[in-house]
C-alpha cells in the first residue's frame, strides 16, 4: 500500500463540495454518520443529473443528437468506472439498479453452470445481499452451501474455515471487501489465490469498501465484483464488472431485442441514464480530490492517491473515534480496536450500550443533531452470530467528509449518557 502526503486533508474544500452537509437540526450542524447506508453527494452530482435531464434525456442507440450525446455520456461512465474498479475493459462494467439487483440476476445465470455436488462459500460477515442469492442459486442448482465463521472477539473472518472449506467442489466463493456492520477489512487478494488454487471463482462485494479504500480487480485477481454508487458520493445505481471470458459466455436473463454484446447484454432494460451521469461526476469528483495532493491529470491515478488520502484521513479520525468510545464503559464496541490494528478496518464503528438498546440510543443521538443507524444493516447473519437478534447495533459511520470535531461532538453526547 502506498504512503499518504503530508499534506493536510483538505476536509474544508471536501465538505464545501456536499450542500447536504450544511443542514442544521434545532440549531446545531447536523453530524452525518449514516454514510454506510447511503453517503451524500457532491453538488456536481446534483448538477450532472439536472444537466442530463435537460440536455441528453434520450433511450440509448437513436441517430438524433441526444440520444449521441447521451450514449457519449454513458461510454464516458463506463470509462470512469473502469477506472475506479482498476481495469482497462469499461465493456466489462455494468450498471443496474443497486448492488442486490445485480447480484440477484447474475446469480440466476451463474447457477446454471453448477450441478449437484458443487459447493459455494459465503461468510457470516457479509451483507445478505452476498449471501441469499448464492444460497438460493445454488439451492435451484442442487448445489451446496458453506458458511465461513468469524473470530468473535474481533469480528474477522475464519481464514482457516475458509481453506478448510474450499475444495476441488467448490465453484464460488462469494465475499465482502469490507463489512458493513463492523468494518472489517477482508484479505481479498489472498482469498482469490486460495479459490483459484481450488478451481473455484471469486465474487467480491466491495459496496461497503469502495468509499475507504481502492477498488483493484485486476491486482486482486477476482472474477466479479460488485459496487453501489450511491455509497461513494453517487446516485442510487448498481455496478457489477466481470471478467471478460465470463461476461462473453455466460448466458444473460435477457430479451431477445436487446443486444448480446458487452456491456449491454448484462444491462437489461432501460437504465437509470440520469444517475449513470450522477455516477460520472463522483467519481470525478473522487480524483479531483487526488489532484488536490498534485499529481497529473490521468484519472486512475488520480483515483488512486484520492482513496491513499481519504484511507489515512479516515484512519485518523477512527482511531480518536475508538479511543473515546474505550473510555466510556457502558459502550462496548465490537470488531477490531486494537490501534495497531486500523490499516485491518474501514471507519464504520458499530457498538452496543449498556443500557441502552440501540433504536433509543439512534434516537438520543438523532435529537442531537447526529444521524446514525441502529439494527442489523441487513449483515443478518453476523447480527445473529454476535447474539445481537433482534436489536442489532448503532453504527457510527465515518467518511472523508466527517471531521475531528464531529467525532469529539458525538463523544461528548455519548458522555451525557452516563
Ligand atoms: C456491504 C453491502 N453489500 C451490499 C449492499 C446492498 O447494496 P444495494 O443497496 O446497492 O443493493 C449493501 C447496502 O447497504 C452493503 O452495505
Amino acid at each position: 500500500m502506498s504512503v499518504a502526503s503530508t499534506k493536510a486533508f483538505p476536509v474544508a474544500w471536501c465538505r464545501q463540495q456536499f450542500p447536504a452537509l450544511a443542514r442544521q437540526v434545532d440549531g446545531l450542524e447536523a453530524v452525518y454518520l449514516d454514510g454506510p447506508a447511503g453517503s451524500q453527494v457532491p453538488r456536481r452530482v446534483i448538477d450532472a443529473i439536472g444537466r442530463y435531464l435537460i440536455e441528453t434525456n434520450a433511450n440509448h442507440g437513436g441517430r438524433f443528437i441526444t440520444s449521441r450525446d447521451s450514449d457519449a455520456m454513458l461510454e464516458m461512465a463506463h470509462q470512469a468506472v473502469a477506472d475506479l474498479l482498476g481495469t482497462t475493459s469499461p465493456e466489462c462494467t455494468v450498471f443496474g439498479a443497486n448492488m442486490t439487483s445485480l447480484a440477484l440476476a447474475f446469480s440466476r445465470s451463474l447457477a446454471r453452470t453448477w450441478k449437484p455436488g458443487d459447493e459455494v462459500i459465503v461468510t457470516r460477515l457479509d451483507h445478505d445481499a452476498n449471501v441469499s442469492p448464492w444460497v438460493l442459486a445454488a439451492r435451484d442448482a442442487g448445489a451446496t452451501v458453506r458458511f465461513v465463521g468469524i473470530h468473535i472477539e474481533d469480528c474477522t473472518l475464519d481464514l482457516e474455515q475458509m481453506r478448510q472449506a474450499l475444495s476441488p467442489r467448490t465453484r464460488l466463493v462469494a465475499v465482502g471487501c469490507a463489512s458493513n456492520s463492523v468494518g472489517t477489512i477482508n484479505p481479498v487478494a489472498k482469498i482469490c489465490a486460495w479459490a483459484h488454487e481450488a478451481g473455484a471463482e471469486v465474487f467480491l462485494d466491495a459496496v461497503h469498501y469502495a468509499p475507504h479504500g481502492l477498488l483493484d480487480v485486476d491486482s486482486w485477481g477476482c472474477d466479479y465484483l460488485a459496487c453501489s454508487a450511491y455509497k461513494f458520493f453517487g446516485p442510487h445505481v448498481g455496478i457489477l464488472w466481470g471478467r471478460r471470458e465470463r461476461l462473453e459466455r455466460l448466458a444473460a436473463y435477457k430479451v431477445r431485442p436487446a443486444a448480446d454484446t458487452l456491456p449491454d447484454k448484462w444491462m437489461t432494460g432501460t437504465q437509470n441514464h440520469e444517475g449513470i451521469a450522477g455516477v460520472l461526476a463522483a467519481i470525478e469528483y473522487l480524483a479531483d480530490l487526488g489532484r488536490q495532493f498534485g499529481g497529473g491529470d490521468e484519472r486512475r491515478g488520480a483515483i488512486v492517491t484520492a482513496l491513499n488520502e481519504i484511507g489515512a484521513y479516515e484512519q485518523q479520525l477512527c482511531r480518536e473515534l475508538i479511543a473515546g468510545l474505550e473510555e466510556l464503559d457502558e459502550v462496548r464496541v465490537w470488531g477490531i480496536t486494537d490501534p495497531a490494528r486500523l490499516a485491518e478496518r474501514v471507519p464504520t464503528i458499530a457498538i452496543t450500550h449498556r443500557k441502552l438498546p440501540p433504536v433509543a440510543l439512534a434516537e438520543y443521538l438523532a435529537s442531537r443533531g447526529i444521524f446514525a443507524w441502529h439494527g442489523n444493516f441487513y449483515a443478518l447473519e453476523l447480527s445473529e452470530t454476535l447474539g445481537l437478534e433482534p436489536t442489532g447495533l448503532v453504527r457510527l459511520g465515518l467518511l472523508h467528509y466527517n471531521t475531528s470535531s464531529e467525532v469529539a461532538r458525538l463523544l461528548a453526547v455519548l458522555k451525557e449518557l452516563r
